[in-house]
Parts: structure tokens; C-alpha cells; sequence
């Protein structure tokens, strides 16, 4: 369908031919939010099809049931991709797919492995390289049920056997891993508080614990594929998400000591561990037991299995501020209370309630990280936004996201700047998200896709201003895909291989759908939320969601 958009604008001016040939563009997704094929072929259910099955959690009643039907309908999205010119593509795998038990040493579900070989396979045929993340929230729910998931050690030997079945089943196909996204959403929003699932609200010190075991299942896999899987010559992260602190008076020494320290609580916590073997110090002084400590082995392995290259999540950034004299000492740097728990920023609203036109936070926040970390490889994993009124308006006028269009182009001026004249190193870039989809507790309401969805009309794809404009002067710019050799090794195996798909598995008679049934309450109340009419949209603190 013919796009209306206006007229394309040009690249930003700081995005020269140079600069946007020197990293490979591309554009992301992750399974639960654009699958469906829930129950599909010996899967399992995870929390998330737990939570969105239930009653009155999701902002419009939808679920990830159906989503937009890429279990289904995955060779006309690499159609459009390839299309489109989109060269790198970041997708995440649903753990209860492959393992539907869950547990490390059950049956590995060849059906949902072959799933993923045909998909990675399609793409590197169309010249799209996969980054594949392992973890996007959809933990099995029998892990959840049998000890309360993240929150105990056991989780780092079942997640540890199920990268190990990635890397064996897939290994040869992909080449850069992320372990976890995101690990503040998931265990401040999953187990902190109630926001996301499995909504344990179980206060801080979950979070804390929640983040040891996703850290130390991280680096387990590191030294799984360094060893093991060392013949693979792949690159393997984990994707890091935070916010940028804007000192509300950047002539107060007290509001930019706390935004410094808003920035430690988010990334230090879990990339100071990853670098340098242990949580920053003013984490340990002030979280006192609530966080917990690494062994000297630990934090010996934790230091040989350093990152590969340093993954970002970036959205926006909020003014924060000295916390009130007296305040309770743990939760005096916790991320939510040097914004007063409220979302206020210097940036222009968009219709999530979170996030914010802050472009400049993007090139601060890589600046800020390039110091402390001396200057890694960055990917930037995830960037992006909700369009204002893409929830009601029709088409083709909602294809028209001049708002989103102006988004991208600030961000990426930023972008090009931080690499050009500050001289960090990006490496690769992928716009959040290739097609609107299911988002989260906020259904289909946000809309963060370059493609639009027609929710009425057999979810239905059309590429809104946006997709055609990162074509024009990103997706299409690079001439050589960089997936070439993968290629060439998928090219190598026989037809007859590719194309066996086993019967589906029997599903597990352990695995259950469990209802928690249970009310949903947020630390924070404000009433920020514009879009949906549903009072759900604040998720926790300046994580937001
Ligand atoms: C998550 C995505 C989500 C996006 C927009 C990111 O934090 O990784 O799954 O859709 O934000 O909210």
C-alpha cells in the first residue's frame, strides 16, 4: 500500500555516508511480543501467557496468544525486510519452545528448535544477520511455580542448559548471542514489584537477588561458549537497559552527585560486575544485606568472562534529584527514588506515560559508559517509540509518523555524533521495533513499530513514514550484507535437511497454566497514564512502562 507520508527528510546532518556505513542498522523484536503459536508444536506456557491469559491484566484484552502471527507468518516478514533493505534483525527465542520442562536435562522439543532454523535460515538467505537473545521475559512458568524462578540459584543451571541447547541446535547459524534484555525490567518490574511477570512484589532485595542470578547464569554461559562452543567464533552479551539522569540543577552539586549515582544503580549494576568482578561500592555501602555478594570465584569468573560488546537499551532519559534528607538509607539511590518516583523530564512527552523525546540522553548515556568501561564496542540494541494516536487513527493517515520519523532522526544525529566526534565506538544499531506488537501490560494500545499491524484486517502489515525513511538513508546503505559467510555455511546443507520439520512433541504432563490471579499494585501512584484509559501504563519508578 502506498505510504502518505509527506515528504521523507534528509539523514540527520551528523549521520554522514561515512558514518552510517561504519555500523550495521538493523531493527528488533522479541518472541513473546510477536509470535503467537502459544501453544504451538510442545510449547509451554511462560509467565507471560500466564499473566496475559488472566482477566484484566492487559490494557485491551489482547494476549500474546495470536500477537501478530510471525509463528505463522514469518517468511512474508523477511519478504518485507528484505524489501526494505533491513540487513541486521535482533529476535529473541522462547525458552518453552525448546524446553518445554524447563529443567536442565529434559527433553530439548526438536519441533520448536526447527521453528527457529527455518526463521534464522530464511533470514540469512535474504541477507539479514540474526542477533539472537536468548531471554525476553517469557520464563517458563514451571520454573516459576517449582522455585519461584529468578529469585533462586536454581535458575542458573536450567537457563545454563538451555543456552547450551542454543548454542549446540543453532550455534552454527548464529553468531552474536545476548543472554538476558533488559535485566532491571526483569527483576525490578517481575520481582521487586508487580508490574510485570510473574508480578512477585517481593520489595528490593528481590531485585537485588533476581540480578545475581541472572549475572551469574550470564557468565556461566560466557564460559560455556568460550570453551565449549569456542569453534563458533560467535560474540555473546547481555542487553543492558537504563534511563539517562538529567540533574534537575546541574548547579547543585547534591542533584548531580544523584543523577551520577541514578546512572550506577541502573548500568553499574549489573555492567560493573561484568568488568571489574563485583557491585560498585556505593551499592554495597548503601544497599547493605539487601544485596548480595559474589564468591571469590565468583567474581573471578565474573572478570574472565568479560562481554564481547556492550548492549544498550535506550528510550529516554528524567531529571533526578537529591533524595530528602532522612530518607531510608537502601532506598536512597534506588532507581525510583531520585525521580520522587515520578517520571519528569526535560524531553517532549510521547504517549506512554515513560517516555520522552530526550535525544541527547543517547549520546550522554554512551559517553557516561564509554568512560567507565574504557571504551567498548556498543550496540545499541533497542531505540525507539510509541506513536501518539496510532491506536485509533485509520490508515493510511496513521502510516504518516511524523513524530516518530523526527524521533529516530534526533536520536540518530546523537548516534552519529557520539561515534564521530566523541569517538565511541557503535557498532551496531536496531530500531525497537520492526512491527508494532504486544506490549506487555499495554497490549496493542503502544505501538513502537516501524510497520504498522491492522489489528482489523488479519493483522495485516504496512510500513508506516518511518521504515521507508530508516530504507532510505540507513537499511539501504550498507551494499555488502555482513552475514555472508553464515550464509554460505546455510547453503552447504542439504534441502532435505532444512526443510525436516519433526512432529510437534506431546507437551509435558508437569507443565500447567497457573493462575495467580492476583491484583496488580504500583509502588508509585501518579496519574500520568494519557493513552490507554486503563491504570496501568506507570510501571515502576523511572523504568517506567
Ligand atoms: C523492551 C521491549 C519493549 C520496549 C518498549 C523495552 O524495554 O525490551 O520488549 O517493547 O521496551 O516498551
Amino acid at each position: 500500500m502506498l505510504v502518505t507520508v509527506s515528504a521523507l527528510s534528509p539523514a540527520p546532518d551528523a549521520c554522514t555516508a561515512a558514518v552510517r556505513n561504519s555500523i550495521n542498522w538493523g531493527t528488533a523484536t522479541s518472541a513473546y511480543q510477536v509470535e503467537g503459536g502459544w501453544d504451538a508444536d510442545g510449547k509451554s506456557p511462560s509467565i507471560w501467557d500466564t499473566l496475559a491469559q488472566s482477566p484484566g491484566k492487559i490494557a485491551d484484552n489482547t494476549t500474546g496468544d495470536v500477537a501478530c502471527d510471525m509463528y505463522n507468518r514469518w517468511a512474508e516478514d523477511i519478504a518485507l525486510m528484505k524489501q526494505l533493505g533491513v540487513k541486521n534483525y535482533r529476535l529473541s527465542v522462547a525458552w518453552t519452545r525448546i524446553i518445554p520442562a524447563g529443567v536442565a536435562g529434559s527433553a530439548v522439543n526438536m519441533a520448536g528448535v526447527n521453528w527457529y532454523r527455518n526463521l534464522i535460515k530464511a533470514l540469512l538467505a535474504a541477507g539479514i544477520r540474526p542477533a539472537v537473545t536468548m531471554y525476553h521475559w517469557d520464563l517458563p512458568q514451571v520454573l516459576q511455580d517449582e522455585y519461584g524462578g529468578f529469585l533462586s540459584p536454581k535458575i542458573q543451571e536450567d537457563f545454563l542448559y538451555y543456552a547450551d541447547t542454543l548454542f549446540k541446535h543453532l550455534g552454527d547459524i548464529v553468531d552474536q548471542w545476548m543472554t538476558f534484555n533488559e535485566v532491571i525490567s526483569i527483576c525490578e518490574l517481575g520481582y521487586q514489584v508487580d508490574v510485570f511477570a510473574p508480578q512477585a512484589n517481593k520489595g528490593l532485595g528481590a531485585k537485588y537477588t533476581c540480578g545475581h542470578n541472572v549475572l551469574l547464569a550470564h557468565a556461566k554461559t560466557m564460559q560455556l561458549y568460550r570453551t565449549k562452543y569456542a569453534a563458533q567464533k560467535g560474540r555473546v552479551s547481555i542487553a543492558l537497559d537504563g534511563k539517562w539522569g538529567y540533574p534537575k540543577d546541574p548547579n547543585n552539586p547534591a542533584d548531580v552527585a544523584a543523577a551520577e549515582n541514578f546512572m550506577v544503580f541502573q548500568y553499574a549494576w549489573m555492567a560493573d560486575p561484568l568488568y571489574f568482578g563485583d557491585y560498585p561500592a556505593v551499592m554495597k555501602e548503601t544497599q547493605g544485606a539487601l544485596l548480595p555478594k559474589f564468591t571469590a570465584e565468583e567474581s573471578k569468573l565474573l572478570r574472565a568472562t568479560t562481554i564481547d560488546f556492550f548492549s544498550v537499551n535506550f528510550y529516554c532519559g528524567y531529571y533526578v534529584w537529591a533524595p530528602a534528607p532522612g530518607s531510608p538509607k537502601e532506598l536512597t539511590y534506588d532507581v525510583g527514588a531520585n525521580t520522587g518516583g515520578q517520571f519528569i523530564s526535560p524531553g517532549i512527552p510521547s504517549n506512554a506515560p515513560w517516555l520522552f523525546k530526550t535525544p541527547d540522553g543517547l549520546r550522554l548515556t554512551l559517553q557516561w559508559l564509554a568512560k567507565r568501561y574504557n571504551g567498548p564496542e556498543f550496540w545499541i540494541t533497542e531505540n525507539g517509540v510509541s506513536g501518539p494516536d496510532e491506536d485509533w487513527k485509520p490508515l493510511p493517515a496513521v502510516l504518516d509518523d511524523v513524530y516518530r520519523q523526527d524521533y529516530y532522526k534526533t536520536y540518530l544525529d546523537n548516534l552519529c555524533l557520539a561515534k564521530s566526534v566523541d569517538g565511541v565506538n557503535v557498532g551496531n544499531y536496531y530500531a525497537w521495533s520492526w512491527m508494532d506488537n504486544f506490549e506487555w501490560r499495554d497490549g496493542f494500545k503502544k505501538r513502537f513499530g516501524i510497520i504498522y499491524i491492522d489489528l482489523k484486517n488479519n493483522l495485516a502489515r504496512h510500513p508506516k513514514g518511518t521504515a521507508k525513511w530508516l530504507s532510505q538513508h540507513f537499511f539501504n546503505i550498507n551494499p555488502v550484507a555482513p552475514a555472508t559467510l553464515r550464509a554460505a555455511s546455510v547453503a552447504r546443507q542439504t534441502p532435505a535437511a532444512a526443510a525436516a520439520v519433526p512432529k510437534p512433541a506431546a507437551a509435558p504432563s508437569t507443565v500447567a497454566v497457573s493462575s495467580k490471579g492476583k491484583g496488580f499494585s504500583l509502588p508509585f501512584s501518579f496519574a500520568l497514564n494519557k493513552g490507554s484509559g486503563f491504570g496501568l501504563s506507570v510501571k515502576f519508578g523511572p523504568q517506567g512502562k
